[in-house]
């Protein structure tokens, strides 16, 4: 199979659509068999679910080739699940994980050209979401959903890549509800959460670090990772039920117990022992790790002591191993990788 002619190493995170996606519909009670299609565009009506009163859920997740050629894809599973408790918070019919995990192969084989090559520091990003597609007019559940998965070939999420620490503002914004909607990949979710980003960027921070919307005290995620933090021999996470369960993250803890032997510790992280920690970093799929080198609290700086140079010797070894085990170069745990054939 030949590669597309693309320039691997320079791709940025942003969209370009290739050749096929997966798409299944929802009508009367159920799914029908779903396809492979070329069809990059969806068609609705102007009263859909989604475009009225945002009934969309998403996920994200990578296609790998590994040093000896072959395309793997890490914890399918985890996603579908994911995307099985998003839909159903939002009141959409689930679309099945081990349909999900089927599409997911179907997507990277049909795709197979795009998967960047080993070493080019790209991945090929799978985007998979379901939406209310059928017509509303009072608040309520679509009548009709559809499922769809595409796939673009993405280079790092922050630019500069893994290496460089990036800056952080702490919010103003409130990120989730207490008994809202910060647990689930929710289109909705990302909305509000525009303004936060807009403001951040525009006065030279990469993320925002969100607290808890309670009692503004405790450490959240940002808008669009989990916060990991190591202090001594720990790896400290915060245990929150109003942020998203990264699949990352939750990797990462298992990386770093069984695999580096550090003590995990997921739990309560008030903001003010943020100075305390050795290394602070954000994960997720996008993302793996990046180091955060400054958190900026309304003008007071907590300078994270591995700096803004480079990034701390044990979330590079975390990273390291992490992205190990993705590309197959160190031995997974059992179910982790999938691979396409
Ligand atoms: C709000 C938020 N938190 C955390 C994550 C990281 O999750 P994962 O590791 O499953 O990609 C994401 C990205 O998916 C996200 O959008």
């Amino acid at each position: 199979m030949e590669k597309k002619n693309l320039d691997w190493g320079k791709l940025t995170f942003t969209y370009q659509p290739t050749d096929y996606r997966y798409v299944a519909n929802w009508e009367d009670g159920s799914w029908d068999d779903g396809e492979l299609s070329t069809e990059p565009n969806v068609t609705m009506s102007e009263s859909a679910g989604v475009l009225q009163y945002a009934q969309a859920v998403f996920e994200g997740l990578k296609a790998y080739t590994t040093k000896d050629g072959r395309i793997v894809t890490f914890r399918p599973d985890l996603n579908g699940e994911r995307i099985e408790r998003s839909a159903k918070r939002l009141v959409m019919p689930v679309f099945p994980k081990e349909r999900f995990v089927e599409a997911v192969k179907q997507v990277v084989k049909a795709n197979a050209a795009w998967v960047p090559p080993f070493g080019s520091g790209a991945t090929l990003y799978l985007r998979p979401f379901e939406f209310g597609i059928g017509p509303v007019i009072g608040v309520a559940p679509a009548p009709s959903y559809q499922f769809r998965m595409f796939a673009t070939p993405v280079g790092p999420y922050f630019p500069g890549g893994a290496v460089t620490p990036i800056r952080v503002k702490v919010s103003d914004y409130d990120r989730a509800a207490p008994v809202g909607t910060g647990d689930i990949k929710a289109g909705l979710n990302y909305a509000m959460s525009l303004r936060a980003i807009d403001e951040a960027h525009r006065e030279g921070f990469n993320e925002n670090f969100y607290l808890d919307s309670k009692t503004r005290t405790n450490l959240e995620e940002t808008g669009g990772a989990n916060i990991i933090c190591i202090k001594g021999n720990k790896f400290i996470t915060p245990k929150s039920n109003t942020i998203l369960p990264s699949v990352t993250r939750r990797s990462l803890e298992v990386v770093a117990k069984d695999y580096l032997g550090l003590e995990v510790e997921e739990r309560v992280v008030p903001f003010t022992e943020l100075k305390e920690m050795d290394e602070i970093g954000v994960c997720g799929t996008a993302a793996v790790i990046a180091p955060v080198g400054e958190i900026n609290d309304h003008g007071d700086v907590i300078k994270v002591p591995t700096g803004m140079e480079e990034c701390g010797p044990v979330l590079k070894k975390l990273r390291d191993t992490l992205t190990g085990i993705q590309m197959c170069e160190i031995e997974a745990p059992e179910g982790w990788i999938v691979e396409i054939k």
